[in-house]
């Protein structure tokens, strides 16, 4: 009966090329209704503001605070200026209470305000700025907000595990800033930038053909290169470049393409965020794991998979987590002992025999093949958007996408599969232009370099 579950289970997930493609060209879809007008799509598609990627002349000592992912980060940045890059770099990662993540805006934003005014008051004299000179903040913010210039902007709604009714509809700058008065700190907010936004600037810094990046970590997102002319809604002025960065919240993608099974639908209807970030909820971290334990659970109470009773522990929602998930798949011992250790150290399951363990394994392959495959399809979506899924110039032809984030970076069956996935959407000629680039934290720093670019003072450039 557990393998019965566990077969249906597998076909529903099913992900086969073609439906990939279809997934993919629905993505398309969405970003044009998206761009099209406010409102347009599920895909937000949301006006960043940054027209100008940084170019490696950026200049000075800046700031960022980086928030949203797993941890929080403090950020301090030198920039030397042309050719020099980062030369001094420094950051301090603090966990945010739970009880945080569900409070007010004004706690979660003094508790931020208070880390970076610690981490200031630590630092030595040479970070010391002339009188009158005020610090400089990039301040990623890796949740859907409405921007109405480079430093402002209300929060649409929030996601992942943030859930904080006063703060919606806020300016985020504005309660940073009141937040950092409240400590002391007399500090500038130069830059308000989504974590995909801040990966793909700092990508773009070390390397000039990045033109998109994908956050796979706690939640996932991406933000690409737009042609203003290919951007409807947009009314203001015509920028420089022509160009504008595409914060397109796919998260909140969906489509009846995507294989969606009971469990799926559970998960939406019990979350903190029901109806919302469905393609989110099918290919990110903080889900996976979570998926996992709905069918374990079926598994145990249909068919008594783990005898008489149900484990107590399997009844708790988000108990196993995706670094438990990735850690039980990347078993290759040939009694699975982790998988072992792991049932018992998390869930308290002990005695499971090699069979039962391996059940699992394969429960694991599957929930992270799906994910994997599915964002592979969505990575297909914007390149194709951006017409760099077919070979235009042979020789010069060169795309990079930096990518971020736990999931990414640390469930290498997943990070496998999506490449490989990509791999064979595009065909291997095709697949030879594209580079998937790992940008570590480049989203802290890339929101350093876009409070650069936007600082109140002239000497950034060199
Ligand atoms: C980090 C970025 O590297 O990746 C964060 O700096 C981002 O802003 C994060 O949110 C996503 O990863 P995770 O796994 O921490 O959610
Ligand atoms: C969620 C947020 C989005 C962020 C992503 C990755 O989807 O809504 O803004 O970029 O998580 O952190």
């Amino acid at each position: 009966k557990a393998m019965e579950i566990l077969k249906e289970f597998e076909e529903k997930c099913g992900t086969p090329i073609p439906r990939l493609r279809q997934v993919a060209d629905a993505m398309i879809v969405e970003m044009h209704a998206g761009l099209a007008s406010e409102g347009g799509s599920k895909l937000k598609m949301l006006i960043s503001y940054v027209d100008n990627l940084p170019t490696g002349d950026e200049k000075g000592l800046f700031y960022a605070l980086d928030l949203g992912g797993t941890n929080f980060r403090v950020i301090r940045v030198q920039l030397g200026g042309k050719r020099k890059g980062i030369v001094n770099q420094q950051f301090e990662e603090v966990s945010i209470p739970p009880s945080l993540m569900t409070g007010t805006s004004d706690a979660l934003f003094d508790y931020i305000a208070a880390a970076l005014a610690k981490f200031i008051a630590q630092e030595g004299p040479e970070f010391k700025l002339n009188p009158g000179r005020q610090r400089e903040l990039g301040f990623t913010f890796s949740f859907p907000v409405m921007q109405s210039s480079i430093a402002s902007g209300t929060l649409l709604k929030w996601t992942k595990g943030f859930s904080i009714d006063d703060a919606v509809h806020q300016d985020v700058v504005a309660e940073l800033s009141k937040a950092l008065e409240r400590q002391g700190l007399d500090m500038r907010i130069a830059a308000l930038v989504n974590d995909t936004v801040g990966t793909l600037a700092g990508g773009r810094h070390h390397n000039n053909n990045v033109v998109a990046a994908v956050i796979l970590g706690t939640g996932s997102n991406a933000a690409y290169v737009e042609r203003v002319h290919a951007i409807p809604k947009w009314h203001g002025l015509l920028p420089k470049s022509g160009e504008m960065v595409i914060n397109m919240e796919w998260g909140n993608f969906r489509s009846s393409h995507l294989p969606l099974t009971e469990y799926d639908h559970e998960l939406d209807a019990e979350s903190l965020n029901p109806g919302e970030q469905i393609y989110e909820k099918v290919i990110s971290g903080m889900y996976l794991g979570e998926i996992v334990r709905r069918v374990l659970c079926r598994m145990a109470e249909e068919a008594a998979f783990f005898g008489d009773t149900v484990p107590p522990k399997l009844k708790k929602p988000f108990v196993l987590g995706t670094p438990v998930m990735s850690a039980m798949h990347r078993d290759t011992s040939p009694d699975l002992k982790m998988v072992a250790s792991n049932l018992k150290d998390v869930l308290e399951i002990s005695n499971t025999s090699l069979k039962m363990r391996k059940v699992i394994v394969e429960l694991c392959n599957i929930v992270a093949t799906r994910g994997a495959r599915l964002s592979a399809a969505g990575v297909l979506g914007i390149l194709k958007k951006m017409g760099r899924d077919t070979i235009k110039d042979r020789e010069k032809q060169k795309t990079v996408i930096a990518m971020d984030g736990g999931l990414y970076e640390h469930y290498s069956e997943y990070r496998n599969c999506l490449e490989n996935t990509l791999n064979e959407l595009l065909g291997e000629e095709v697949a030879q232009t594209i580079t998937i680039e790992h940008s570590n934290d480049g989203s802290g720093i890339g929101a350093a370099l876009l409070a650069a670019s936007h600082s109140q003072y002239l000497e950034i450039y060199e």
